[in-house]
């Protein structure tokens, strides 16, 4: 039986990357999606044509009855989840001078609550199963900390100790909890960047170029298979150096 993979806000970006990637991998994928769009339908049929089983689930990680039913859903269809990789994530950067306390609690929403929401109904499934994996996709700023991404910063920060707290919970249930944290890599959230920010930041990277979506999805891979058996409760870094 294949394994099954649930990817968070998988439509587009870094999300879509892993959900091609486990799918190509074998992984039959669970696909949260929030919107039902033209996004959607293409990310479909791009993991259909791999010849795994992909099954859209919509739903609002920042919404907990959304988390719960959808999480039912997948195991009525799959009967397992074996990967969890919670991805979805927003940013609404500001400096704290400007930010409200709705730009605050909105970004924590959805980054570490949301995490929270789908992981507490997914991890009683793998607890009874006694296996799984989780994987959460922070960021380097959740490390290193960024001038107006407070709300970010502290969300994926907070993500960092869920990762760990877990990681200790779990580990007797041979459930291992890990973290990614990417830098800067190309996709729509960072395409707003205005260009010198952009070369500023590029200054910054060791390696000299930006990331991309399989950068992150290749050490998704890695920290889902059985090369990884011995790790759990690490941040592993995806920013060409940008932070060490
Ligand atoms: N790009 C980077 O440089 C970078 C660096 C470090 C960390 N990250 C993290 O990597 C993850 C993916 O980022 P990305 O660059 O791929 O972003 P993106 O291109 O903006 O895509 C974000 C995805 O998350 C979904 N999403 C947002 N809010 C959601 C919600 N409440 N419920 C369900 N899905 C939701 C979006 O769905 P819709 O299409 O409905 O909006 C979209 O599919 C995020 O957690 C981000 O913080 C990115």
């Amino acid at each position: 039986m294949s394994k099954v993979a649930l990817i968070t806000g998988a439509t587009r970006g870094i999300g879509k990357q892993i959900a091609l990637t486990l799918a190509k991998d074998g992984y039959d994928i669970a696909l949260n999606y929030r919107s039902e769009n033209e996004e959607l339908l293409n990310t479909k049929k791009e993991i259909e044509s791999i010849g795994v089983h992909i099954f859209p689930v919509q739903g609002d990680v920042s919404n907990y009855d959304d988390c719960e039913r959808f999480v039912k859903e997948i195991i009525s269809k799959f009967g397992q989840i074996d990967v969890l990789v919670n991805n979805a994530g927003i940013t609404n950067d500001m400096l704290l001078m400007r930010m409200k306390k709705e730009d605050f609690e909105k970004v924590i929403d959805t980054n570490l609550i949301g995490t929270f929401n789908v992981t507490k109904n997914v991890v009683n499934y793998m607890i009874k199963a006694r296996k799984g994996r989780i994987i959460n996709i922070s960021s380097v700023v959740g490390l290193s900390g960024n001038a107006g991404q407070s709300n970010y910063a502290a969300s994926k920060a907070g993500i960092i100790g869920f990762t760990k707290s877990l990681a200790k919970e779990l580990a007797s249930r041979n459930i291992l909890v890990n973290a990614i944290a990417p830098g800067f890599i190309t996709t729509d959230m960072t395409k707003v960047l205005k260009d010198e920010i952009k070369e500023q930041i590029l200054n910054n990277i060791p390696l000299n170029r930006f990331g991309t979506p399989e950068d992150v999805a290749n050490a998704v891979k890695f920290l889902a298979s059985e090369d990884s058996s011995y790790i759990t409760g690490q941040v592993i870094n995806v920013d060409g150096g940008m932070v060490m």
